[in-house]
């Protein structure tokens, strides 16, 4: 694959067709190389609403083109590949969540962004990995439904005790894969390294790590740490996200935890996305109109502090 003559076809048909590349940080090295925005779920939400051209190609999963849609629905949005999808957004369900609403009327439903855009509809506010903490204490309530991730609903609930959470069970099927006997042989290998978690781990990994971040808050806090090299409990391609924005720095991806879904978009379906006007987002404006709600609320609470904060968990929970 001449990989140079397929990015300089990428630029030019973006040029042509007035469009903009967002690309989430766990795609594909080739694609994060031309991206126009590269960022985590909330600063691509939040430069999709200021997406002043035509379009917006999206590389991401569904939930993520689907959130750009309904942030700036003039805009025609791309998604290359769209059979792929979050397999964690999809664990969680209408009816399931309509149930346990109406069996805790008082709870207030928070649902985590990787979630349909039918979920959105029925959450009161959104949050992503970077503000979930905030969210939830912004809400000022005692009782709250968290959707869908078990393990970010634990990460909110060590630093909230004193509200009362309803999880729905679902998980990353990747984060999952990142286990603590798995870092402990990483970090006999490289024992100077310090060891970045996303909140989708378990509890046990996220302990045995130096700090809990979202993508973008790794990338925050690994310009700030005097560490030379870091360990990535994360998707495997953000070590190389990760790689771009420190290249003096040395981060060892954990080989195993592929997304496959993330993995589905290539750049040969991105120009091609382009050439033929294939992979657009079409959604129902009813139900953009009712997940916009959720999603606005989140993006204007913006990113928390704690998402580049202190190294230490202990601190973070404190
Ligand atoms: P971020 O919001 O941290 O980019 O995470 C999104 C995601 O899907 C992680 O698996
Ligand atoms: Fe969904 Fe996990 Fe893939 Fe993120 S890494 S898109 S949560 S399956």
């Amino acid at each position: 694959m001449d990989w140079e003559a397929l990015k300089l076809e990428v630029r030019q048909l973006l040029d042509e067709k007035d469009a903009v590349l967002m690309v989430h940080n766990y795609q594909r090295p080739e694609i994060q190389d031309v991206a126009d925005e590269l960022g985590d779920s909330l600063a691509l939400c939040q430069k999709a609403q200021q997406v002043d051209r035509d379009r917006i190609v999206f590389c991401g999963v569904d939930f993520m083109a689907e959130a750009a849609k309904i942030l700036n629905p003039s805009k025609v949005v791309h998604h290359p590949d769209l059979d792929s999808v979050c397999p964690m957004a999809h664990m969680v369900d209408t009816e399931g969540l309509k149930m346990l609403q109406e069996q805790k009327p008082d709870a207030v439903t928070v649902s985590y962004i990787n979630t349909s855009s039918e979920v959105k509809a029925l959450t009161d506010i959104c949050c992503t990995s970077a503000n979930a903490v905030d969210v939830v204490r912004a809400t000022g309530a005692s009782e709250i439904i968290f959707t869908p991730d078990t393990n970010l609903g634990m990460w909110i609930k060590r630093k909230l005790p004193e509200v009362e959470m309803h999880f729905w069970p679902g998980y990353c099927p990747t984060h999952m894969l990142i286990t603590v006997p798995i870092l402990k042989q990483m970090r006999a290998e490289h024992p100077e390294a310090e060891i970045l978690a996303h909140p989708e781990c378990t509890p046990d990994v996220i302990d045995f790590s130096d700090g809990c971040f979202s993508t973008e808050g790794m990338i925050k806090y690994a310009a700030r740490s005097p560490a030379k090299e870091f360990i990535v409990a994360s998707e495997r391609d953000m070590a190389y996200r990760l790689h771009l924005a420190h290249p003096e720095k040395t981060f060892h991806p954990v080989s195993i935890a592929v997304c496959p879904n993330m993995k589905k978009i290539t750049l040969q379906k991105v120009r091609d996305s382009l050439k033929h006007d294939k992979g657009i987002v079409e959604l129902d404006e009813d139900l953009m109109d009712a997940a916009r709600r959720p999603l606005e609320k989140m993006v204007a609470i913006g990113r928390s502090s704690f998402d580049s904060g202190p190294q230490e968990i202990a601190a973070q929970v404190a």
